[in-house]
C-alpha cells in the first residue's frame, strides 16, 4: 500500500490550509435575501447530498493532511436530521480539535444542549436585526423571537464561545447596529458585523448596498464611546476585533468587500453535494463525491484536495472589473 503523503495543504501563495467548512444541507427554514431565492427554491435531492459516513471519511482524509478545524454550515445545518450524530462522529476524528457550527438559531433552543454534549465547541449565530420588522424584511419569514430563545439556550448549555454574526446592508440595517451592540453587551456575547457580499441567489447585489465596517464602527462609537483595537492573535481570523471603552463586550468587523483578507485565508470548503471549493467565490469545483461513491482510495481523494488547493487564486477580486459571480449562491456553498 502506498503511504499517504501527509505534507500540509500549501497553495501556490504559501497559505497553509487547516480549516474546513462542511456544508451539510442546502435547505433552510428562512429565506434571507442575501443568500436564497424568495420562492420555488430548487433544493438538491436527498440522494445527491453526502451521507454522514461520506463526510466523516472526507474529514478523516483531510485531517491527515493537517486540517484541524471543522465548521458545519448549510443552508441551515440544524434542519439536517440527526446533526448531533455527525458532530459526535467528527469529534472522534484524530487531528480535529475544534468543531464549530454556523446556524440561524431558529431551531437552536431544542438542539443546543445535544450539540454541546456531542462535542460542538463553538457556535456562530446569525442575528442581523433586533426588530421583528427588519428581521422579516431580510429573512422573509418570521423568527426573531425563536432566534433569541435559541441564543439563551446556547448560553445555558455552556459553549466555549458563542458569537453573533450580523450581515450589514445599507438602507436596511443602519438602525439595528446600536441595538445589536447593546444586546451583545448585555448578554456578554461577541458580535461581528459582516459586509454584504455578492453571493445572493437573486443577483441583486450592488456595491452601494455594502454598509462597510468603518461606517458601522462610527455608528457604534457615537453611542458607546471609542472602540480600541484588540491584538490580532490569529492572522487567518478575518475579523478585526475591538473592545468597548468601558470594557464590556467586544465587537468585530469582517470586511471582505472593503478590506479583503484573502492573503491570510486558510479555508477549504466542501458543499453538501461533496464538491470541494478553495474559495467562497470559486467558479471551479473538485468532485469528491464521485470519488467517495466510486470506490476511490484515500490517496486519490487526498490528491483531489491537493489539486484544489494548488489552484487557489490569490484573492476573490470582487472589486475588479473581471470579477465573475459564482454560479452557486451562499446557501449552495456554505458560509
Ligand atoms: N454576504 C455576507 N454574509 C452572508 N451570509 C450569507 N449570505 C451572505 C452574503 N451574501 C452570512 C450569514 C451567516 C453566514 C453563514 O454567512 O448571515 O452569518
Ligand atoms: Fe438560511 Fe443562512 Fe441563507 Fe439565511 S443566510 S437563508 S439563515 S442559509
Amino acid at each position: 500500500m502506498p503511504m499517504l503523503d501527509s505534507s500540509p495543504l500549501i497553495d501556490a501563495f504559501g497559505r497553509v490550509h487547516t480549516n474546513l467548512r462542511v456544508s451539510v444541507t442546502d435547505r433552510c427554514n428562512i429565506r434571507c435575501f442575501y443568500c436564497m431565492p424568495h420562492e420555488n427554491v430548487q433544493f438538491k435531492p436527498r440522494a445527491d447530498l453526502l451521507s454522514f459516513e461520506e463526510m466523516v471519511r472526507f474529514v478523516r482524509i483531510v485531517a491527515a493532511l493537517g486540517v484541524n478545524k471543522v465548521r458545519l454550515t448549510g443552508g441551515e445545518p440544524l434542519v439536517r436530521a440527526d446533526i448531533e450524530k455527525l458532530v459526535a462522529q467528527l469529534a472522534a476524528v484524530r487531528g480535529i480539535d475544534d468543531i464549530a457550527m454556523t446556524t440561524n438559531g431558529i431551531l437552536l433552543e431544542e438542539h443546543a444542549q445535544k450539540l454541546k454534549d456531542a462535542g460542538l465547541r463553538r457556535l456562530n449565530i446569525s442575528l442581523d436585526a433586533m426588530s421583528e420588522a427588519t428581521f422579516q424584511r431580510i429573512a422573509r419569514r418570521e423568527g426573531l423571537q425563536r432566534v433569541l430563545y435559541g441564543i439563551a439556550a446556547a448560553q445555558r448549555a455552556g459553549f466555549e464561545k458563542i458569537r453573533l454574526n450580523a450581515v450589514a446592508i445599507k438602507g436596511i440595517t443602519e438602525a439595528e447596529i446600536v441595538p445589536l451592540g447593546r444586546f451583545a453587551r448585555e448578554h456578554d456575547l461577541e458580535l461581528r458585523f459582516i459586509e454584504f457580499m455578492p453571493l445572493d441567489a437573486e443577483n441583486q447585489w450592488q456595491s452601494d448596498q455594502v454598509l462597510n465596517g468603518e461606517t458601522i464602527r462610527t455608528l457604534l462609537e457615537a453611542e458607546f464611546g471609542l472602540l480600541t483595537p484588540k491584538d490580532r492573535l490569529d492572522p487567518s481570523q478575518p475579523a478585526m476585533d475591538y473592545a468597548f471603552a468601558d470594557g464590556v463586550g467586544s465587537v468585530g468587523f469582517i470586511n471582505p468587500v472593503s478590506q479583503p483578507f484573502c492573503s491570510d485565508c486558510n479555508r477549504l470548503r466542501i458543499t453538501a453535494e461533496g464538491q470541494v471549493r478553495n474559495c467562497l467565490f470559486s467558479t471551479v469545483e473538485w468532485d469528491a463525491r464521485a470519488l467517495l461513491r466510486g470506490g476511490a482510495s484515500d490517496e486519490a481523494i487526498a490528491h483531489l484536495v491537493r489539486d484544489c488547493v494548488k489552484h487557489k487564486k490569490p484573492g476573490h477580486g470582487i472589486d475588479s472589473p473581471e470579477f465573475i459571480k459564482p454560479e452557486r449562491a451562499m446557501y449552495q456553498i456554505g458560509g
